[in-house]
């Protein structure tokens, strides 16, 4: 199902892009219950709007310590994602989206703790602009967290599916995730089924996460398009 949900016959910037779909994803909040927050910039825009409606819910539980700052600073309040049993609603970025709500995230390196955050929400709701939308997973990097120790073996079992693996750096070193573990960025896939392949990979020793949002797929994905905010439902 495709509704607009905001009228211009200009063209947004992506910065606006973002705003706008972050504003919309305010109704999908659910007055006194406790929201779950992701990551990124566009994320960073959702909770910029949750905090003109910070007190009609009781808080949020963050994906990530930069989330949790923001939220913070901005009055809400941060619960431990082992003091909730259940959230309505979890939204969320995504680095790439595809016709039935599969995503591919982690761009922002917080993907284990969203899938975390995610597993405990009734709806994933993804906010994205269109420059996020595919056909098929794969042109982004793909993103997976690893133990450190185990890189360099899970790096030669992406190179034998077709992909080059890369350790993500940060200031010339390995970049450490809010986990205390290392990234591993695969180029070149192409992610025909990501519900097999999230669960192949998942299973591999070392593996923390993969970026493969497939199990916890979006339930909708508001996305910002030139002609205002589509409604895709899956
Ligand atoms: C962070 C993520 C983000 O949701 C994803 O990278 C999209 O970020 P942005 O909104 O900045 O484009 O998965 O780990």
């Amino acid at each position: 199902m495709t509704t607009a949900a905001a009228s211009s016959v200009s063209q947004y910037s992506q910065d606006e892009l973002k705003t706008l779909v972050g504003q919309a994803a305010l109704k999908y909040v659910v007055a006194g219950s406790i929201v779950g927050v992701g990551t990124g910039s566009t994320v960073n825009k959702f909770i910029d709007a949750l905090a003109a409606i910070k007190d009609s819910i009781p808080g949020a539980v963050s994906s990530s310590v930069a989330s949790t700052e923001r939220l913070t600073a901005l009055g809400i309040k941060v619960f431990d994602a082992n003091e909730v049993q259940r959230l309505a609603v979890y939204i969320d970025g995504a680095d790439e989206i595809d016709g039935q709500g599969f995503m591919v995230k982690g761009g922002g390196a917080a993907l284990t703790r969203e899938k975390i955050v995610a597993a405990l929400a009734d709806r994933f709701v993804c906010i994205a602009d269109e420059s996020k939308r595919v056909d098929v997973l794969g042109a982004f990097p793909l993103p997976v967290e690893v133990i450190p120790m185990a890189a360099g073996q899970i790096a030669r079992r992406f190179e034998a599916l077709g992909g080059q693996a890369q350790i993500r750096m940060k200031d010339g070193a390995p970049l450490v995730t809010d986990n205390g573990q290392h990234i591993l960025d695969v180029r070149g896939l192409k992610i025909a089924d990501p519900l097999a392949f999230e669960s192949e990979v998942n299973q591999w020793p070392g593996v923390v996460t993969i970026g493969v949002f497939a199990h916890q797929k979006a339930a909708v994905c508001l996305l910002g398009t030139a002609q205002g905010v589509q409604t895709l439902e899956y």
